[in-house]
């Protein structure tokens, strides 16, 4: 049974991407400092896959930690890298935090991989670093631009150090997955987001306020170049985002790269603007939401949608999930926190 690291499993995606990973035969490894997440999530990722992942509450950050574990943990081949802190916002405020944990983390990582001959990496990146595109649907040759936080230009950095470390280590294989935005929950509602505090992101904001527990959804700005106003983004399913994981280490386990490192766009094709988000969630779930029209949100972006024929061709990947039923699994989940 093949054995791979999750870096950051306990996890909004590291959890779903672990219960993919366990249902399709892998020997799944956590490691996770537990700082946005809890540890009870191995337990429901057992409850869904019968297996409880093999667990060390590890700061990736810290390399002592890190490879003290591994030596305990030996015959891993390949490591999806999630752990990092993810908050934009949170990161213009403390960007020391974000550059000293997401690059020293990818660091340890990647020399724990000459250490331990883990041969394939799968790199969490994001269509953070796009930027606002002159042209869309955006390729994974579309221009880097600068970064709009100190997160974004965290996975912009890294991306380049894979690019420089696998440029002097042909024997380390590794994808850089460009994320747009996940969404969703699993069916069980046994795993799902986890936001601490008020949510940042659109679709919790949603959940929460259908639940009561927000009194109402401000939509941050409707004067945009787009049909309705609101911006634009391409959603994609939790579940169809963690297979995209594994349509990756599929490839390098089967040796099919064209290169040792590649970049791939991960999501829909499909651009939905905020106001259509919350429609198809109202029509999911038969819940009304109230939301009000507010100002723009520093920093967001104008409108991003994925081109996905590169994924869809080379990993023969591509997003299935109706978005009902992401919204409906999304709302379930919410559900069942409150029970
Ligand atoms: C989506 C849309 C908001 C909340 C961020 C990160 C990105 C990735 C995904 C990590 C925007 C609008 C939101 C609300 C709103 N994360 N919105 N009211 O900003 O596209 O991307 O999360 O990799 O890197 O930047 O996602 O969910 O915050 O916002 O109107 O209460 O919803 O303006 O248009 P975003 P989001």
């Amino acid at each position: 049974m093949k054995k791979i690291l999750v870096t950051g499993g306990t996890g909004f995606i590291g959890s779903h991407t672990t219960v993919e990973l366990q249902q399709k035969g892998y020997q799944v490894v956590i490691v996770d400092n537990l700082s946005n997440s809890s540890a009870e999530v191995l337990d429901n990722i057992a409850k869904i896959t019968g297996v409880k992942p093999v667990f060390g509450k590890v700061d990736v950050a810290d390399k002592q930690q890190l490879f003290d574990f591994l030596k305990q943990n030996p015959g891993i081949e390949s490591v999806i890298h999630f752990a990092a802190s993810k908050a934009v916002g949170e990161s213009v405020q403390v960007p020391l935090k974000y550059y000293r944990n997401n690059i020293n983390g990818l660091i340890n990582i990647l020399e724990a991989m000459k250490e331990f001959k883990i041969s394939n990496l799968v790199f969490s990146s994001s269509c953070t670093v796009y930027g606002q595109p002159e042209k869309l649907p955006v390729t994974e040759q579309s221009p880097i631009q600068p970064a709009l936080s100190p997160y974004g230009n965290t996975k912009q950095i890294n991306e380049e150090i894979i690019r420089d470390f696998v440029k002097v280590n042909p024997d380390v294989h590794a994808i850089a997955l460009r994320y747009f935005n996940p969404i969703g929950a699993h069916p069980s509602s046994l795993i799902g987001e986890l936001p601490l505090g008020v949510p940042a992101n659109l679709v919790p904001f949603i959940t929460q306020t259908a639940a009561g527990i927000r009194q109402c959804l401000s939509v941050f700005g409707n004067d945009y170049d787009t049909p309705d106003g609101t911006p634009i983004r391409d959603y994609i399913d939790i579940i169809d985002l963690a297979n995209a994981h594994i349509a990756a280490i599929n490839r390098m386990e089967e040796s099919k790269q064209k290169q040792n490192l590649e970049f791939f766009n991960i999501g829909t094709g499909n651009g939905l603007s905020v106001l259509q988000l919350i429609k198809a969630f109202e029509e999911a779930t038969g819940v009304k939401l109230n939301y009000k029209i507010v100002g723009r949100r520093e920093g967001d972006i104008e409108k991003v949608w994925a081109d996905t024929s590169f994924a869809n061709k080379e990993l023969g990947w591509k997003a299935v999930v109706p978005l009902k039923e992401t919204m409906l699994n999304a709302w379930n989940w919410q559900k069942s926190l409150m029970k």
